[in-house]
């Protein structure tokens, strides 16, 4: 860590435009575009025992995010990223027990405020911070309840973008209303949670939403094919009508902080006996080998 600065009050370490600093010290310009127009992506990563759960396929889909939106960053910086992925697991003491790692690149600053883009060569603003996590495993266990709210998001809910208002909003419903999570509906389909995948089974059966510009493609999402595969559990990628859900056999979110947690209330009323499912377990061991979680 070459170009940290000296005087760090506060002992977290980010990586903010350039530098790595305290968290303290890091401030945004009112110039940016992601705080201005929200014009940037973000990801989000999971750390065990200082190991970056899926990392290439969250960097894949930095990748495509920078790209569908036009933001150019230079092959060294994208390579460094990776560097300092890892130095802010050590800096940040993180090499045991788990973590998030949080990304975010936007189109970078420019002045006067103007909605097209700035010049190309303008350098995108890149944070990367690091935070301890812990999971919570009684709720993973015991099953939660969701709320269902209407999907306001845009039609490239496939982007990673920090344009989070419609998904904070549902968010903060679901807190209100004392629920775990929200499932979006968009007409008459259930597309995702506001910050997860959606599942349901019925007789069986793995149903989610197909990869569409309305969901998010989740790793996690990715992770429950594959151990679906392995176990033998049939997986149908097909629109879920929300009027299914009362009846179902099991409704289950899935992501990178969420895990893969059983919804046993939907709208305060239960879902089939009001415990996780035989599948929804199966799927939580299958995630917590591939973490290498014992
Ligand atoms: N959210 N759908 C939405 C809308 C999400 O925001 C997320 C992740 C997912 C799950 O994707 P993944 O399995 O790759 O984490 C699906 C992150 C964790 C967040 O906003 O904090």
């Amino acid at each position: 860590m070459s170009d940290s600065d000296s005087s760090r009050s506060d002992s977290t370490v980010v990586y903010f435009a350039g530098r790595f600093k305290s968290r303290e010290e890091a401030c945004v310009s009112i110039d940016d575009r992601g705080f201005l127009f929200g014009d940037g992506i973000y990801e989000v990563i999971r750390v065990v025992e200082g190991r970056l759960f899926r990392r290439n396929a969250h960097l894949a889909r930095v990748d495509k995010g920078l790209q569908d939106l036009g933001i150019r960053l230079a092959d060294r910086e994208r390579i460094r990223i990776q560097d300092i992925l890892d130095d802010l697991i050590r800096e940040n003491r993180l090499e045991s027990g788990q973590a998030t790692l949080y990304l975010q690149i936007t189109r970078g600053t420019s002045h006067p405020r103007k909605h097209f883009h700035p010049p190309p060569d303008t350098p995108p603003t890149i944070l990367i911070s690091a935070t301890p996590f812990k999971p919570n495993y009684d709720l993973q266990k015991n099953g939660a309840n969701a709320i269902t709210v209407p999907d306001l998001r845009w039609a490239r809910c496939d982007l990673k973008t920090v344009n989070l208002l419609p998904n904070t909003m549902a968010a903060q419903q679901a807190k209100e209303r004392g629920a775990f999570g929200a499932i979006m509906v968009r007409n008459g389909v259930i597309t995702e949670g506001s910050n997860n995948n959606v599942f349901v089974v019925m007789d069986g059966t793995l149903y989610t939403h197909p990869d569409s510009p309305h969901i998010l493609s989740g790793i996690t999402r990715e992770v429950v094919f594959e151990i679906a595969d392995e176990a033998g559990i049939p997986v149908e990628q097909e629109p879920v009508p929300e009027k299914v859900l009362p009846d179902v056999d099991e409704i289950i979110m899935t992501g990178t902080t969420t895990d893969i947690q059983p919804i046993t209330r939907l709208n305060d009323r239960v879902i089939a006996n009001g415990h996780p499912g035989t599948i929804v377990k199966v799927l939580q061991t299958g995630l917590k080998q591939k973490m290498g979680i014992r």
